[in-house]
């Protein structure tokens, strides 16, 4: 039997998803159909028998709503909610609020997709006088200048996601507890390539669906256990929902930079 659970999910979809935008720290809500995801994730939650003990999410409203939706419709509001920075989406650097196919028929898709799914080359850095910088917003002041980004690869992502598991997820992991962590693709990524002992080169092909829940089964080791029902590359987790939606949301975010 299983020590501990970890679930994931990331936010539904974004008013930036809608409009096609690299988002990364810029906080956007979710469009009509992101609260729909995020309820039918609480839903899909309670259809499979999980109690949530306690959750995480990030310092952005997509991610946060997501959570709160979740655990609403989940009926699992009293869950404590642990929020933080380190579980925001990457930063996107100065390729934030444009649109994504305008930057690729720009730069070519070639270098899109080097800034979008490379493993360690971060797009340009965040003009100092950009509306999006986040030295602008409060809510990052007590972050060191040495933590607050101006743009990130996915490796930058890991290396400020992962000292948040080991301090605040794994004990509660350790504890037996049910995880939920509503987060973003690529905060989520981080984690599962440790998880899942993902190469740099392949975790790049893994897209994370919106608004769907992922289930780890973990043993006390916090290793987790094979699932026959997993979908390559993951050997471990297992999305709750119709397999063919899930297949369909993860080929959009694919699709997001294809140009005529
Ligand atoms: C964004 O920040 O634009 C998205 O959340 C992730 O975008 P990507 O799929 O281009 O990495």
């Amino acid at each position: 039997t299983p020590h501990a659970t970890l679930v994931f999910s990331r936010h539904g979809e974004s008013q930036w998803n809608v409009d096609n935008r690299f988002t990364g720290w810029v906080d956007v809500d979710l469009s009509e159909k992101g609260l729909g995801e995020a309820k039918s994730a609480g839903e899909l939650l309670k259809a499979d028998g999980i109690t949530v003990e306690v959750a995480f999410t990030s310092f952005l409203k997509r991610a946060i709503k997501t959570c709160n939706i979740a655990l609403e419709s989940a009926d699992q509001l009293h869950v404590p909610v642990t929020k933080t920075w380190r579980l925001n989406e990457r930063h996107y650097g100065g390729l934030q609020g444009l649109d994504k196919k305008e930057t690729v028929k720009k730069h070519g898709a070639e270098q899109v997709l080097v800034w979008r799914r490379s493993f360690d080359t971060p797009p340009p850095p965040i003009d100092d006088d950009s509306e999006y910088h986040p030295k602008r917003e409060a809510k990052y002041a007590k972050l060191t200048p040495a933590e607050l980004p101006t743009t990130e690869s996915l490796k930058d992502t890991i290396a400020r996601v992962m000292p948040f598991w080991e301090e605040a997820i794994v004990p509660e992991l350790k504890a037996g507890k049910t995880v939920f962590v509503a987060a973003h693709g690529n905060s989520i990524r981080a984690i599962l390539k440790f998880m899942e002992g993902i190469s740099d080169d392949d975790i790049t092909g893994l897209e994370v669906p919106t608004g769907t829940p992922l289930v780890y089964q973990l043993d006390a080791h916090l290793k987790p256990l094979p699932c026959e029902v997993a979908v390559a590359p993951l050997k471990f987790g297992r999305y709750l929902g119709d397999a063919e939606k899930i297949k369909a949301a993860a080929e959009a975010v694919k699709n997001q930079t294809k140009v005529g």
